[in-house]
This record gives C-alpha cells, sequence and structure tokens, in this order.
C-alpha cells in the first residue's frame, strides 16, 4: 500500500467514525497491546496492573450503558487521545495522542502523523463500541 493509500484509508476510517464497518480485530489488537494492561483483555477493569496502582481503572464495557444507551463516541474518543484535557479526574492513563502522533511524526510530517492517529485512536474507539454490555 502506498503511502497516500494508507493516509487516505485512516482519513476516511476516521471520519466515517462507528458507521463505517472495518475490520474489528485492528482495534482489537491494539486494545490488547495498549489497554489490557490496565483495563483488562475484557475491559472489566480487571487488567494486571490494574492492582498495582493507587488509582480505580474503570471497566470500558458500560459507557454506553452511562450514558443513557448511546455509545459516547467523541467523548471517548477525546479521552483516548488525551490531548484535549476531555478526562475524567487526574490522570494516570497514557496521553494517547501525543504518543501515537510522536512515533508517525518523523516519517509522516506533522499533518501526516495527526491523520495516523486520528485514524488509529479511531479503530480503538469503534472497538471498545463493539464490545458494549
Ligand atoms: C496505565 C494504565 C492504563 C492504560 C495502559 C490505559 N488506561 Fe484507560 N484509564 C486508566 C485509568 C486509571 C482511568 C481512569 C481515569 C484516569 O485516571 O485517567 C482510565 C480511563 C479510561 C477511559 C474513560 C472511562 C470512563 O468511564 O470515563 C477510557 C475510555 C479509557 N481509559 C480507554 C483506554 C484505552 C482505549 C486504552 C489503550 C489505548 C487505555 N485506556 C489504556 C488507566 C489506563
Amino acid at each position: 500500500m502506498s503511502m497516500n493509500h494508507l493516509i487516505a484509508a485512516s482519513l476516511i476510517a476516521s471520519l466515517a467514525g462507528p458507521a463505517f464497518s472495518q475490520d474489528q480485530s485492528a482495534g482489537q489488537g491494539e486494545y490488547m497491546v495498549a489497554c489490557a494492561v490496565c483495563h483488562g483483555e475484557t475491559a472489566m477493569g480487571d487488567g494486571p496492573f490494574a492492582s498495582l496502582m493507587n488509582v480505580e481503572v474503570p471497566g470500558l464495557t458500560g459507557l454506553s450503558a452511562a450514558n443513557e444507551g448511546i455509545f459516547p463516541y467523541l467523548e471517548v474518543f477525546m479521552i483516548v487521545d488525551g490531548r484535549t484535557g476531555v478526562r475524567s479526574h487526574g490522570t494516570v492513563m497514557p496521553i494517547w495522542g501525543d504518543r501515537y502522533s510522536r512515533t508517525a511524526r518523523e516519517e509522516f510530517g506533522f499533518y501526516g502523523a495527526e491523520v495516523i492517529t486520528r485514524g488509529r485512536v479511531g479503530v480503538l474507539v469503534d472497538y471498545l463500541e463493539s464490545i458494549q454490555e
């Protein structure tokens, strides 16, 4: 895949959001690598790190239930990205937006890195939407 295709694909994925049915396994893979250590493999807030921290790690399967049955896509997106300051409380969670964009910037430049970051966060949020109880 050329770089333009890659950028176009992640741009489409991030713009289309939850209505765009994409491969959930990408989001699941990313979740298992980046999130399960704290939030748990089944997202019950019981990953191996959770017991080592002195803050409670929330489960992530009840986000829709806590929002009158509607998955709060944009809010979750901003929480996971982390750079907008939308956070429930003082933060232990890594700022994923920073992390993803810093690693992509060298290869793709500032704007390319931004598009890739949105794609990566979007794929994760789609995965979270798919596991709501
Ligand atoms: C180092 C442990 C840790 C890792 C890794 C982690 N989180 Fe979190 N997460 C937390 C904690 C603790 C909170 C509670 C709020 C806070 O302290 O930031 C939280 C809160 C959240 C929330 C808000 C939940 C709510 O009920 O408001 C979402 C969504 C979330 N995390 C998603 C993710 C995703 C997606 C990843 C992987 C990209 C991830 N987290 C990785 C520890 C972690």
